[in-house]
């Protein structure tokens, strides 16, 4: 974390403002309402998304008024998004604390989320542009339809193209809305907005395949969230996709090929340590620099700026980083 404080330095102001803003956005009527959000929101969190949306600004020298509620806005989004999805894996531990859902019951969760979907629209709205709020309620949309698609799929497939839809719509969407409404704030030029939206889409995607190598090799504690979640959900992700393609006779591997998930905890267990002992982290490594890559090379050509500078050096972190 202490190479990101640096990575946020151009933008150390308006990030402590963007915080005020999410905290003043969330209170409510209701003090156990109000109390749980002030609780996820002190939580922490990388604020990864936030700061993409400033730096983009900073760059463009974009209205920073309406930026800061832009980035708010995405980080609100965002924390609703996990608030639903702990609840719907069962997932207990989040950014090092104990969730909602470990201690509400499902119906108080999932309101709470959607409690925060609308504090994150009011913070949409606050940048008084119809492009933003109609592109905000877009990814919402992309978001939803790619977890009700996941739930629905039948428990595994082994597919790339359908991973990489899988991981845009859950991840990446949001990391394009971050980049590209912040550009469409900042400039008229159809150009830079397109720049800036591959620049997101890269990168998010690069994001997402990380987190799904951290399942496998990441640590728990370090990671403020259990490791080993997605086999265990039947969440066939780019590593082992990679290994069953290089390993078709190993153990588990013709079992998950032909469409049946694993459901003891030892041959999960054993799949996990098997994988992380191969060749396929590194090639998942591989390819999530692939799209980082991408993503750094579609802004490249704007003059060299500190926010420039920090915004290549997220793409880069986001590849490196074990948290
Ligand atoms: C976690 O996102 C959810 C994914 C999209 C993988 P982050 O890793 O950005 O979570 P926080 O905000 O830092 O806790
Ligand atoms: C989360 O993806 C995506 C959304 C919140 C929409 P994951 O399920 O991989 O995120 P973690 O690993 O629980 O943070
Ligand atoms: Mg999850
Ligand atoms: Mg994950």
């Amino acid at each position: 974390l202490s190479n990101l404080n640096e990575i946020f330095q151009p933008i150390q102001d308006d990030l402590a403002e963007v915080e005020v803003i999410m905290h003043s956005s969330v209170q409510s009527q209701n003090p156990d309402l109000s109390a749980a959000l002030e609780r996820i929101l002190a939580a922490g969190g990388k604020r990864i998304r936030p700061a993409i949306s400033l730096l983009t600004a900073q760059i463009l020298q974009g209205p920073m008024e309406k930026i800061h509620f832009l980035a708010a806005s995405v980080e609100v989004l965002h924390s609703a998004t996990l608030v639903h999805d702990d609840l719907i894996d069962n997932s207990l531990i989040r950014r090092g604390m104990q969730t909602l859902n470990a201690k509400w019951s499902p119906g108080a969760t999932v309101l709470t989320g959607d409690y925060l979907f609308s504090c994150s629209a009011r913070l949409a709205a606050e940048t008084e542009s119809t492009k933003v709020v109609r592109r905000f309620a877009e990814t919402l949309s992309i978001i939803v339809n790619g977890e009700i698609t996941q739930l629905f799929s039948g428990p595994c497939r082994l597919d790339r193209e359908d991973y990489y839809q899988r991981i845009y719509a859950k991840t990446a969407s949001l990391f394009e809305t971050c980049s590209y409404c912040s550009a469409l704030l900042s400039t008229e030029d159809r150009n830079t907005h397109e720049v800036f939206r591959t620049f997101g889409k890269e990168i998010g995607m690069a994001f997402q395949i990380v987190d799904d190598i951290l399942d496998y090799t990441g640590d728990q504690v370090t990671l403020g969230k259990p490791i080993g979640s997605d086999l265990q959900q039947g969440l066939l992700t780019l590593p082992l996709q990679i290994y069953a393609e290089r390993y078709p006779d190993k153990p588990f591997v013709k079992e998950i090929i032909s469409g049946n998930c694993l459901d003891d905890r030892e041959s999960i267990q054993a799949l996990i340590s098997d994988i992380t002992k191969t060749e396929a982290i590194q090639e998942s490594f591989q390819i999530a620099r692939e799209f980082s890559n991408r993503g750094i090379q579609a802004i490249e050509g704007f003059p060299r700026s500190d926010a420039l500078d920090s915004l290549i050096k997220i793409a880069r972190f986001i590849v490196d980083r074990e948290m």
